[in-house]
């Protein structure tokens, strides 16, 4: 979708695999072809986004702000209606859970609600007049420019909506790339976009990162960068960027947020939450809990009771009733996480479950293993993938060092009952992380809840009252009393 323009492709394809299958086999199989663009149509997107920008008045960027409503409020309705086929591809192409699909696809259209009303909330605010020493202001937010805004794969839909949406109502014109898994499932709301928006507000590009996203940058006519991924590609492409100082980054990256379980947590709980927060999504979540540190003193019960339950959890295709753990969606993955496990065994940890890294096709099952040391690769890697590494400890000051030393801050998870030993705790893990998830494991949502990190793991906040903040600019009309 360039300038309006839902264009006929007759390049060069690239075949989209799903690696589930309705066959027992999991093999990878066909779900269809995409664009495999290149500079030419990612130049044309670009000079179509530059362009809905710079019509003057009454254009995207300074049109009324109801204006922009209806177009959003057109959008979300023409949304709703592809539901099933959004959900399906979400299932096929990246092998998420039937209830979790569901959940995504409807997360995302309330979260599109509500930045409609954080938004008009916003201009609320603005209409008021503030006045200080003679000088009358007019304070209100606008536009930064052109959005470049890249997905990531394990939320292709919500958290590339969370970039996508509060840029383009704010008045930014856009240029979006699917990442390459979840890709198809941006198909069916491609004329939605075409229909609710003004030409070249929306672009959609298709086709790899290097291939279109670098020409786009390196003109540095792009004034944002939104993308949720890994902080390699985010660098290449701000350093690829002629005039980097000026752009503005959003950023969602890397985290490895930890578990910390003290003598006195529940254990029940504990291990309800870890079970959750390690291998939801098969642990392909950024706020994924990627090391637990048990205390010493009910190391050994936890480990096995925890090592059991992984063994119990459901392995199956994604819309199979209660299956928690699903086929992979990148092909390398499985490949990935036995090194890890080759590499932590090697070093002196155990796999504590039976089915500890069984394959089968595309899929590994998660290892536990322990007791995880600083040498080894799982605990230095985010591993984004199924695998659990535990680490124990005996004074709270080891953990807490860990996480000092680390390139991430993102989130942690907090177990224990005894409030005296909390509180101070608190006050530290919230200086060394955005989020403290109290006896819960780690989680974005609520979306209206600031979603962000210290160090590596983010720039700038993520949420429907934030992210409107993060793609714009407060400006400010004055005039003096007289
Ligand atoms: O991959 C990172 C996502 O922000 C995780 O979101 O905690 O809602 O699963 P979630």
């Amino acid at each position: 979708l360039v300038g309006g323009d839902l264009k006929k492709w007759s390049g060069p394809s690239t075949e989209v695999f799903s690696t589930i299958s309705s066959t027992e086999e999991y093999k990878p199989t066909l779900l269809g072809s995409i664009p495999d663009m290149g500079e030419e149509e990612a130049l044309d997107a670009l000079n179509a986004a530059l362009k809905a920008y710079d019509q003057g008045q009454g254009a995207w960027p300074t049109m009324r702000v109801k204006e922009r409503i209806d177009c959003m409020e057109k959008f979300v309705d023409k949304m709703v209606t592809k539901r099933d086929e959004v959900v399906k591809l979400l299932m096929w192409e990246i092998g998420k859970s039937l209830p979790d699909s569901e959940k995504e696809f409807d997360r995302t259209v309330i979260y599109i609600k509500d930045t409609i009303e954080d938004y008009k909330q916003l201009d609320r605010d603005a209409a008021k007049f503030q006045k200080s020493d003679g000088v009358y202001a007019h304070i209100r937010r606008g536009p930064l420019g052109v959005v470049l805004c890249l997905g990531p794969y394990n939320y292709p839909l919500n958290e590339t909506f969370a970039l996508l949406i509060p840029a383009i109502i704010m008045g930014n014109t856009t240029i979006f790339k699917p990442a390459k898994h979840g890709v198809l499932l941006i198909t069916p709301l491609l004329e939605a976009f075409q229909s609710s928006f003004p030409n070249g507000v929306v672009n959609i590009i298709f086709g790899r990162g290097r291939a279109v996203a670098s020409p786009i940058m390196k003109t540095g006519k792009v004034d944002v960068l939104a993308l949720i991924g890994n902080s390699k590609s985010a660098n290449a492409l701000q350093d690829q960027h002629p005039k980097s100082n000026r752009l503005r980054l959003v950023l969602g990256l890397e985290a490895k947020n930890p578990a910390i379980i003290l003598p006195d947590a529940d254990l029940d709980l504990t291990i309800d939450e870890c079970i959750a927060g390690t291998l939801s999504f098969n642990g392909q979540r950024c706020t994924a809990l990627k090391v637990v540190y048990v205390h010493e003193s009910i190391a050994e019960e936890f480990n096995k009771r925890f090592a059991k339950r992984v063994d119990e959890l459901k392995f199956g295709n994604p819309w199979e009733n209660g299956a928690k753990l699903t086929p992979l969606p990148e092909p390398s993955k499985p490949a990935y996480i036995q090194e890890l496990i080759d590499d932590a065994t090697a070093k002196g940890a155990s796999i504590l479950n039976a089915k500890g890294g069984e394959t089968t096709d595309n899929y590994i099952w998660p290892a536990v293993l322990y007791p995880v040391t600083k040498d080894m690769r799982v605990y230095q890697e985010e591993q984004f993938g199924p695998v659990v590494p535990i680490v124990s400890f005996s004074n709270i000051e080891e953990p807490l060092d860990d996480m000092a030393a680390s390139n991430y801050g993102q989130q942690v998870s907090l177990f224990g009952k005894d409030v005296y030993t909390l509180a101070p705790l608190i006050d530290t893990l919230v200086n060394l992380v955005c989020r403290v998830n109290l006896n819960s494991s780690c989680q974005r949502g609520p979306d209206v809840y600031p979603f962000t990190g210290r160090k590596d793991s983010a720039q700038a906040t993520l949420s429907v009252h934030d992210a409107l903040r993060s793609f714009s600019v407060r400006t400010f009309v004055a005039s003096k009393d007289n």
